[in-house]
């Protein structure tokens, strides 16, 4: 079933992007806010953010609809992407509306970095219906979409998930098991564990820190995860060979990780260094990310 009326409610950072991204592949997208200035806002929010995916506001203006009630919106769409705060409680109150006025096969897809479907669902009439669909930000250009499913989570609705992120130019990929963070932002907190770590204990600075991954990890890393890349550093054993060769220093590696604790010291060395680095023009710094980023993806596509 192709999804062409898209609801989405919470129109956040996550919210406005997702909303950029369902018009720029031409669906009629309902949106819904509690911002005073939803309206005026939120166009102008998403006209910024299809700047970088070359199309013009005017271009798909007519498929905004600017909704004032949730139960207006899920009277109208066929799926529902859900970006409200990160708050179990409110997400719960949320769903029981959706439910109540939106039809039978409504699909709700929650943008949740963290909270399970299966702890969201226990007051739902039709827990069957909701799915995790944890985008990576920003979601108009990043392709993965983690799809989490709780066990309660129709195999229809699963289906039906990933062919809607497929439509929309996606790579979404269903994670097995429920559990805290998935698997993205699980890979990023260890990482950045270490990364502050570095910092805090003046290895590197903030902008040094950040020239060793976009010199290194992040070109490898766009054209080849860890395991592929190791997969070639091994040799003509590939991977195994690679094991055997440096299993015992990053055996001994694993146990030099560091711990981190983010005391009021250490962020403001943290933001410190952060504010007189990049400073604070982030409309500018978010538009030469998104280039670098379009051109990563173009390859790829
Ligand atoms: N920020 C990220 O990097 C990121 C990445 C992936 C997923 N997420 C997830 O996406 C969701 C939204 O995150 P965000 O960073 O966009 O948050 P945000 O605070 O930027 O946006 C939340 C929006 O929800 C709106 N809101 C509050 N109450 C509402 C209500 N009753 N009805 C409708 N809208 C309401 C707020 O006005 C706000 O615009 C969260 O579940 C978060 O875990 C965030």
């Amino acid at each position: 079933m192709t999804i062409n009326k898209v609801g989405v409610i919470g129109l956040g950072v996550i919210g406005l992007s997702w909303s950029a991204l369902m018009l720029s592949k031409g669906l009629e997208v309902h949106v819904y806010d509690i911002r005073e200035d939803h309206e005026e806002g939120t166009k102008k929010s998403i006209e910024q953010m299809l700047k970088s995916l070359d199309i013009s506001f005017s271009e798909v203006s007519d498929y905004l609809v600017i909704e004032k009630t949730v139960e207006n919106l899920a009277e109208h769409v066929e799926f529902i992407q859900e970006n409200g705060p990160e708050n179990l409680v409110f997400k719960k109150e949320l769903y029981a509306t959706i439910e109540k006025y939106g039809s039978n096969d409504l699909i709700i897809a929650s943008s949740s970095s963290g909270i399970p479907a299966g702890k969201m669902n226990t007051e739902m009439t039709h827990p069957e219906r909701l799915i995790i669909g944890h985008p990576f930000n920003p979601p108009h250009m990043i392709p993965l979409v983690e799809v989490s499913p709780s066990e309660q989570t129709a195999q229809d609705v699963i289906l039906q998930t990933l062919a809607f992120y497929e439509q929309l130019g996606k790579s979404p990929v269903v994670i097995k098991k429920e559990i805290p963070g998935f698997v993205a932002n699980r890979l990023q907190t260890a990482i950045f564990q270490e990364c502050i770590a570095l910092v805090r204990d003046n290895v590197v600075d903030v902008k040094e820190l950040d020239t060793i991954i976009e010199k290194s990890l992040g070109i490898r890393w766009a054209s080849g995860g860890p395991f592929l890349s190791f997969h070639l550093g091994g040799g003509p054993q590939g991977f195994e060979g690679f094991l055997k060769h440096l299993g015992p220093a990053l055996n001994q590696g694993f146990k030099d990780i560091s711990q981190v604790e983010l005391t009021d010291e250490l962020q403001g060395k943290l933001i410190e260094q952060v504010k007189t680095e990049y400073g604070m023009d982030l409309v500018d710094l978010a538009e030469q990310r998104d280039l670098v980023q379009g051109k990563i993806i173009d390859i790829w596509d």
